[in-house]
């Protein structure tokens, strides 16, 4: 059995494989399940400011006031509540969860308005969890928001957040910046212990029936791991901050791949939803047997192997456009019958 110890966030992790945030990790006996199958740390679910306070008001008046977002949050909430009974049943929860397991358990936030990061930090870190990962996601609603004014206060909640707290910790981003590779930057200068790329993020459908919005979860598929793989290629021996790959992560073969460019860790939610809990046992044992045929004895001796800084191959992390000296046209429309 190879040593599939790794580090993240300053932590030292049995295995590479993080369970991220989901609802999976709110049952105390998945909890367990999770622990058992191997996985290294579990991320439990965001404490959600947004959600917390709109609980609080009755759903008529949600309807007329809730139409903006983050700034207005404080003219909508002038009295905002971070002792509410929902914040103190979140917070229970976390203590329960790092009780039931021995592996590190991260709490995840997303707060609203600038000074409420630093005051849920606080109180989380009170219930002895290991870290805590920032869930920086707002959708972008308006024209005139610059996005200079949007990464700087990222980068100010996580100097604010880092100031306030000791323990480790992370940053959930999304992959839509203009230049994700600068705000990472930015944030590593900041003092983020690490990094979670990507999210996937919940996007709305439309029932074309009865012509209305329809919110249904979706999971990932395994081509949703090449975006997260470029980036850990592209980020391996540039950064303080360790890097965990997420995002279309469903086999072990997917682990593996994200470790060979660069990757510290991953996190997995949709295979875990897909093939159950115990897959993790499985995906660890394809990574361990891989590592044996490879004569790798531990994750150091080939993590980082095909990143930007040691592939002879950079094209991976030049091109992003369909060009044809990559890839032959006739290929693709011979494998779906377009030509014979
Ligand atoms: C049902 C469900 C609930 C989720 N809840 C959260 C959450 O509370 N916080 C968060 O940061 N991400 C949440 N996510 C996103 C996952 O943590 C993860 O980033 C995303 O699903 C991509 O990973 P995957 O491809 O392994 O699923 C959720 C995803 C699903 C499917």
């Amino acid at each position: 059995m190879a040593d599939l110890k790794t580090h993240y966030m300053g932590l030292e992790l049995k295995s590479p494989i993080i369970v991220g945030a989901s609802n999976l990790v709110t049952n105390p006996d998945n909890l367990k399940r999770i622990e058992k199958a191997g996985a290294g740390a579990i991320v439990y679910k965001t404490l959600f400011e947004e959600q917390v306070q709109l609980e609080n008001l009755e759903l008529s008046e949600r309807k007329s006031e809730y139409e903006e977002r983050n700034a207005e949050m404080i003219k909508l909430f002038p009295d905002i509540n971070t002792d509410s009974s929902e914040i103190q049943d979140h917070l229970t929860a976390l203590k329960r969860a790092k009780e039931a397991v021995s592996i590190p358990v991260i709490a995840s936030l997303n707060a609203v308005v600038r000074s409420t990061w630093v005051e849920y930090a606080k109180k989380i870190q009170e219930t002895g969890v290991d870290g805590i990962e920032l869930n920086f996601y707002t959708v972008p609603e308006k024209y005139d928001k610059e996005h200079e004014d949007i990464e700087s206060s990222q980068i100010e909640i996580l100097r604010n957040v880092k100031a306030a707290i000791s323990i480790p910790v992370s940053v959930k981003l999304s992959p839509f910046y203009t230049n994700p590779l600068n705000l990472i930057s930015d944030l590593d200068k900041a003092g983020a212990d690490a990094f979670v790329l990507f999210n996937r993020l919940f996007q709305p459908d439309i029932d074309i029936q009865t012509e209305e919005h329809i919110f249904p979860y979706t999971l990932s598929n395994k081509e949703d791991c090449r975006l997260p793989l470029r980036f850990a290629g592209l980020l391996y021996g540039n950064t303080k901050a360790s890097v965990c790959s997420s995002s279309g992560i469903i086999s072990g073969t997917d682990v593996i791949k994200m470790l060979l460019a660069g990757a510290d860790c991953v996190q997995v939610v949709s295979t875990v939803y897909l093939n159950q809990i115990e897959v993790i046992d499985n995906m660890l044992k394809e990574v361990d047997k891989w590592m044996d045929s490879k004569g790798y004895n531990n994750i150091e001796s080939f993590r980082g192997k095909l990143s930007k800084k040691n592939t002879k191959n950079k094209l991976p992390y030049h091109r992003a456009q369909y060009m044809d000296f990559m890839m032959t046209t006739t290929e693709i429309m011979k494998k779906y019958k377009i030509i014979h």
